[in-house]
């Protein structure tokens, strides 16, 4: 039913220079595997197989991941490195990779617009790659995407976080439905702990409905000059509905330097079954 999903991709990394100076943050790799592919991964697991990348300068790395190396798939063939690329090929065989370029960079929810090219009049997944999930059960889109069934409309995933920390995300407050689910109410752009309107965080995974975008070409420049998708969903929850859902997993924020290193050590754990 959903089987678009939107990465927004075009962001600076200013908080992992220089390593992002000429590399894409998105291709930092967690073990052997850049974090982007784990996000595609989600999105296929959750049956996202039209994959849309708002891209900016300096990403093609992004593109050459999603393809065939031929030279270097010459170098390794008959050896067992062939078998390192399965995963990757697997990926390119099961979806479709489409880029259209946010040229400046006027926040999330203007990368977000930029996408529209690639949506379409469909409801869609959105990725932050450098939010990395793990499902308990099944992936945290996949999760989403059930839910969206049931709901009909706008999903964002939200996780508790501490109060000193909420000035670094949207914030919502709502009514709650069940344990996981609320309806919502308000939904604030990175506000002080004393301006909160409650600890439940939006993290990187969201499903819109796509008349989102009018709604955001006609919303104002927001907090720090920036088109802000919090206030276009807002807007949405107060005409319509928008869900949050507090998702079953973990999430680790890889945009910064010790939830990288976090999201390292856990996976690392997860594959050999041991600390590094
Ligand atoms: P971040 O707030 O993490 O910004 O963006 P950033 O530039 O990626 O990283 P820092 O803070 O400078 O280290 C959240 C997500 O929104 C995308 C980013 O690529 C990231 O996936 N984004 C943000 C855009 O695509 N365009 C924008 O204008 C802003």
């Amino acid at each position: 039913m959903i089987k678009k999903c939107l990465f927004p991709v075009a962001g600076y990394g200013t908080r992992f220079l220089p390593a992002t100076k000429a590399m894409p943050k998105e291709i930092l790799p967690i073990l052997d595997k850049p974090l982007v592919q784990y996000g595609v991964e989600e999105a296929v697991e959750a049956g996202l197989t039209d994959i849309g990348f708002v891209t900016g300068r300096g990403k093609r790395a992004i593109e050459d991941h999603f393809d065939v190396s031929f030279e270097l798939e010459h170098q390794i063939a008959g050896t067992g490195k062939e078998r390192m690329l399965d995963g990757i090929r697997d990926l390119i065989e099961q979806c479709t990779f489409s880029y259209t370029r946010q040229i400046e960079m006027h926040g999330l929810g203007d990368a977000i617009l930029k996408g529209r090219t690639l949506i379409g009049d469909n409801p869609f997944g959105v990725v932050l790659a450098d939010d990395l999930c793990f499902g308990h059960t099944t992936g945290v889109l996949a999760q989403m995407v059930n839910l969206f069934r049931q709901f009909r409309c706008s999903i964002v995933a939200i996780e508790e976080v501490p109060a000193e920390d909420t000035s670094a995300y949207g914030v919502i407050a709502g009514d709650a439905i069940s344990d996981r689910l609320f309806r919502v109410t308000d939904m604030v752009e990175k506000p002080a702990p004393e301006d909160a309107p409650s600890n439940l965080a939006i993290i990187g995974r969201y499903i819109l409905t796509p008349d989102i975008f009018d709604i955001l070409d006609a919303t104002p420049v927001g907090k720090n000059g920036e088109l802000q998708i919090t206030d276009a969903l807002l807007r949405q929850a107060r005409e319509g509905c928008v869900i949050a859902y507090k998702f079953d997993g973990r999430r680790f924020d890889c945009g910064s330097i010790a939830g990288f290193v976090e999201a390292t050590n856990y996976c690392y754990k997860m594959k050999y079954g041991e600390s590094p």
